[in-house]
Order: C-alpha cells, then sequence, then structure tokens
C-alpha cells in the first residue's frame, strides 16, 4: 500500500517537474520573441537574407497554403484549349519587370527585392492551374507578389494563367514578335480596370526616377 502511494508521488512530482519546465521555456520564448519585435531585432534590411530556419518556414507556409487554398479554385471547362497568347499584354504589363520573360530580364529594382521575384519558366511545372490562378488573384503577403483580384475580371486572370503556363516551351523570339504585335495594335493590356494607361506612365516614372537615383548614388558613393 505504502509502496504504491510513493510510486504515484513519484509519478506526480516528475509529471509537475515536466509541465513547470515546459511553461518555463514557452515563457522564455515568448519574452524573446517580445523583445526581439520590441528592438528590431529582426533585422528587416531586403539586403540581408533569412536565417534558413526562417526561409524554410515561409517558404513550406507559403506552399501549404497556396496548396490548401487552391482547393477551392474551380478551374473553368476548356480553360487548357484557349488562346493561350491573349494573357500576352496583361503578363508584359504587370508581371513581366519583376519576373522577367523569355529573352527579358527582370528589372533592375526587381533583382533588389527579398524574395527575389523567381523566373516562372518553371511555374507551371511546380504549380497546377488553379494554383496559379489563385497566386496571380491573392497574392503573396510580405514577398512583393501583388494581388490583382481587386482589379481583375477572373476572366482576364486565367488568361494571364494561360500564358503563365506556355512560358516553359516560349522562345524569346516569340516573346519579340508579341510585344512588336502589342506596340502596332497601340500596345496597353485589355484589363477589366482600364488601368494599363496608368500602369504605363507609372512605370515611365519608375525608370526615369530610376536614372536620377543612380545618379546620385554614384556621385556620392
Ligand atoms: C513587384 C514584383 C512582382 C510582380 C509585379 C509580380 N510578382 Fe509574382 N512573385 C513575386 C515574388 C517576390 C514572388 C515569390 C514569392 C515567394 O517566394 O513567396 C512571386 C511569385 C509568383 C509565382 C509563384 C512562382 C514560384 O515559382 O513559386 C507566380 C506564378 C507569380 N508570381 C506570377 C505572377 C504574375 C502572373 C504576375 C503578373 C500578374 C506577377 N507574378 C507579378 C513578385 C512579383
Amino acid at each position: 500500500m505504502f509502496a504504491t502511494f510513493t510510486h504515484r508521488w513519484e509519478e506526480f512530482r516528475l509529471m509537475m517537474k515536466f509541465l513547470f519546465g515546459m511553461i518555463t521555456a514557452i515563457a522564455l520564448l515568448a519574452i524573446v520573441a517580445w523583445g526581439t519585435i520590441r528592438t528590431g531585432g529582426y533585422n528587416v534590411a531586403a539586403t540581408d537574407p533569412h536565417a534558413d530556419v526562417m526561409r524554410w518556414a515561409l517558404k513550406t507556409n507559403m506552399e501549404n497554403s497556396v496548396k490548401g487554398n487552391a482547393q477551392s479554385v474551380v478551374v473553368p471547362a476548356g480553360f487548357s484549349n484557349g488562346d493561350p497568347e491573349t494573357g500576352f499584354s496583361s503578363f508584359d504589363a504587370m508581371c513581366v519587370h519583376c519576373h522577367g520573360g523569355p529573352g527579358i530580364e527582370r528589372a533592375e529594382w526587381a533583382k533588389g527585392l527579398l524574395p527575389k521575384p523567381p523566373s516562372l519558366s518553371e511555374a507551371a511545372g511546380k504549380w497546377n492551374s488553379a494554383e496559379i490562378f489563385w497566386i496571380v488573384r491573392n497574392g503573396i503577403k510580405l514577398t512583393g507578389m501583388p494581388a490583382i483580384g481587386d482589379t481583375h475580371a477572373d476572366k482576364d486572370i486565367w488568361k494571364i494563367v494561360s500564358f503563365v503556363e506556355r512560358l516553359p516551351d516560349m522562345k524569346p523570339e516569340r516573346y519579340a514578335e508579341l510585344r512588336e504585335e502589342k506596340a502596332k495594335e497601340g500596345g496597353g493590356h485589355h484589363g477589366s480596370s482600364g488601368g494599363s494607361d496608368k500602369e504605363q506612365s507609372q512605370a515611365d516614372e519608375g525608370s526615369d526616377g530610376h536614372h536620377e537615383k543612380g545618379s546620385n548614388a554614384h556621385s556620392s558613393e
């Protein structure tokens, strides 16, 4: 009888010790996290790459979040038979400066983003149509990848998806041809918002600004 009691008591003591250890560890972690946030301890400079564990956590979470969310996306019937090049002008107006394209480099400023916008030549192998649609429609928090769902109709986003899916096989010559055709037609992308002119002028301002900034930087260094 006495033996069982001591045994139980010993078990109880061990459990309490374990619980106490856990609570201390959690409290310590919370204090460290709070301290890091309050002191700006995690460097936000885009020139300072994420620690490996952070990069892994962000990437894994991003992939699982996209895959989970995209399950509710319904791919329109006949989607893959659509005219793949109809999405070109939107892609050229809204995506190519960050991601580059066949024969086209990313804009210089886009190389300074963290994470750096990946080339989309492999996106079609990595993501299915619903997932690409979801990414383009909703964007990706804290990465610079914008959401265009509020400014563009789903049918226009599907055209972009279709274009992105053709990128792996697209030759630089074809991309250049499409640009020429667009220039002849008078340019602009046929978005639902009619925002192409605005985007274009912003892009122009961006490149002017860049030159000024560039020369300042050179003279001051
Ligand atoms: C301001 C820069 C920027 C613009 C503009 C932009 N993206 Fe992105 N995009 C990113 C970044 C950065 C990532 C990487 C996000 C990450 O790794 O979590 C990304 C990721 C993606 C991915 C996933 C790629 C992969 O390999 O995992 C797709 C697909 C994509 N973008 C498509 C587009 C399309 C289509 C457009 C135009 C409508 C566009 N993006 C416009 C910055 C941009």
